[in-house]
């Protein structure tokens, strides 16, 4: 039982303790008059549907947003450092919040920035400027090699991976419908295919983790039937094999027992009310060429669907390694994820999350460079993710080599996520990251798959808007020269100065 079931009987005992009591004394009906208020704001609370705390927690919800309007909270995750470390951006949660809500979603006064600090970034912008028509379909990009018969055109934004488990059903609901009405993927996360990625109908990258869940075999390795099976799937539109994510590279998920409920453990097919670590390793392949073979073998077995994989760059030479062997083998993945070190997840040992993986631009620098310098890049899309969450974060992964982004955690805030940092307890207040069904009712679906739809328009508009302001007519455009990097007082440093192109196949040789 949760605060909105006591709530309830805590009414129900006032209010017929007073029907009882103005038996003897009439006068007590006065009591309405301090308590009645506090009784209608909780009941509207629950009848409510727009916020999720407020109708978990009704009355005391309110506090939060009292406290939060006297000292904003601090967006831990998100904050921009200086070079000392020191916080400069408060302002991303908030922002996500407006377009989510669809509320002007511009600011007053000027830059919020302290445009002197050392790692400052800015985007130059042209005399000639273009007119963006917002009213428009947004571009997409194509992915699918020349060994793919079904490729997809992706959005440039989408919805990172993030399994059912370690999000509730009506947050997986709210997301893959949020997919569908904005048009872009959702990531199942390495939690298999649930029956709430179906009901919604949005387009999904399937993604394939170390514990094989949705086409595993008893033991736990790769089973290919039921891969096949599912993979058959219209809504199954790519399929991403996770090496690595960047929150806990070399780790494998976890899904905590609280949260490893009958109806998960029988999806994932695990024992249930267990912890499941998947393991940090695949059983399936154990080399560059071996994961070549398995691409080719998931391809095959998709009927072509493109086929990618995701990881955070760790050890440079083995990803040297897979372009070697893409070379060899003459297979090929369709795209391939770079994780940021500083990414997400449900749940992570803090060694891992905050010292391991090559943070998102360092790696998304290295691999489109890689890839460009074995003559692969023209064949192979680039999918980055790790704290983005505006358009000028986009425009910056595109400069370094991205087609497309994907985001995790600001679609999270766009279904309500307030960072409670609960996601490891099965205790998030506002039913996000959460099994507990009293948590998770209050989490409206009708309304927040609207706001991810809102979320990502609106993102991608901003992302548009800035291409146009640099004078240029599409995202393809965009080049390192774009942007700058103040390194300290009297030194700023181009993008193209600080990450020089390579020349396309000179690493061949
Ligand atoms: C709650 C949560 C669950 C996640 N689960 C997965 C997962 O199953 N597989 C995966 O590859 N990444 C997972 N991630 C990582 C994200 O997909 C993403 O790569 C990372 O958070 C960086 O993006 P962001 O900064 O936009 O959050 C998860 C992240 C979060 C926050």
């Amino acid at each position: 039982m949760k605060a909105r079931e006591y709530f309830i009987i805590f009414s129900i005992i006032i209010i017929s303790l007073i029907a009882i009591g103005a038996q003897y004394m009439p006068s007590i009906w006065w009591l309405f008059i301090l308590i009645g208020p506090i009784l209608l704001i909780g009941f509207s609370d629950i009848l409510q549907k727009k916020h999720t705390i407020n109708n978990n927690f009704p009355v005391l919800g309110h506090f939060r947003y009292l406290l939060e309007s006297i000292r904003p909270e601090i967006m831990q995750y998100f904050v921009e450092t200086d070079t000392e470390g020191r916080p400069i951006n408060r302002i991303f949660r908030s922002l996500i919040y407006q377009r989510a809500k669809k509320v002007n979603d511009t600011t007053p006064f000027g830059t919020q920035m302290d445009v002197y600090r050392n790692g400052y970034e800015w985007m130059n912008h042209s005399m000639y400027a273009k007119h963006t028509d917002l009213t428009k379909e947004h571009p997409r990009t194509i992915i699918g090699g020349t060994d793919c018969t079904q490729p997809y055109e992706a959005s440039l934004l989408n919805i990172s991976a993030m399994s059912f488990g370690s999000l509730s059903k009506n947050a997986i609901m709210a997301l893959n419908r949020g997919a569908k009405i904005g048009k872009m993927y959702h990531n199942t996360g390495e939690g298999a295919i649930s029956p709430y990625h179906q009901s919604e109908g949005g387009d999904l990258t399937w993604q394939i983790g170390t514990g094989y869940f949705g086409c595993r075999t008893p033991e736990g390795n790769f089973d290919a039937q039921k891969f096949k099976e599912k993979a058959a799937l219209d809504q199954v539109k790519m399929i991403e094999i996770k090496i690595s994510q960047g929150a806990k590279p070399g780790h494998g998920g976890i899904l905590p027992a609280a949260k490893n409920t009958p109806e998960i453990a029988n999806i994932r097919g695990v024992e249930t009310h267990t912890d499941v670590h998947s393991p940090p390793a695949h059983s399936a392949f154990n080399s560059a060429t071996s994961l070549m073979r398995f691409i080719k073998e998931l391809r095959e077995l998709s009927d072509g669907k493109p086929i990618g994989f995701k990881l955070c760059i760790g050890r440079t030479s083995e990803f040297e390694e897979l372009c070697d062997a893409m070379l060899s083998t003459g297979i090929k993945p369709d795209f391939i994820t770079i994780d940021g070190g500083e990414g997400g997840t449900g749940a992570a040992p803090i060694e891992f999350s905050n010292s391991l993986g090559m943070p998102l631009r360092d790696g998304l620098v290295f691999a489109h460079d890689t890839l460009v310098g074995y003559d692969l890049k023209k064949n192979i899309k680039i999918i980055a993710s790790g704290k983005i969450l505006t358009g000028f974060h986009m425009v910056r992964a595109f400069a370094l080599g991205a087609d497309v982004c994907n985001s995790a955690r600001g679609m999270m805030m766009s279904i309500g996520c307030i960072q409670a940092l609960q996601c490891n307890n099965n205790t998030c207040p506002v039913g996000v990251a959460t099994q507990n069904k009293s948590l998770m009712k209050g989490l409206n679906i009708d309304d927040k798959s609207q706001r991810v739809a809102n979320f990502h328009h609106g993102t991608i508009n901003s992302f548009l808007e800035l291409v146009a302001a640099a004078g240029l007519s599409h995202p393809d455009e965009i080049k390192r020269t774009h942007i700058n990097r103040r390194i300290n007082m009297n030194t700023v440093k181009n993008y193209e100065d600080l990450y020089p192109l390579v020349k396309a196949g000179s690493l061949l040789s």
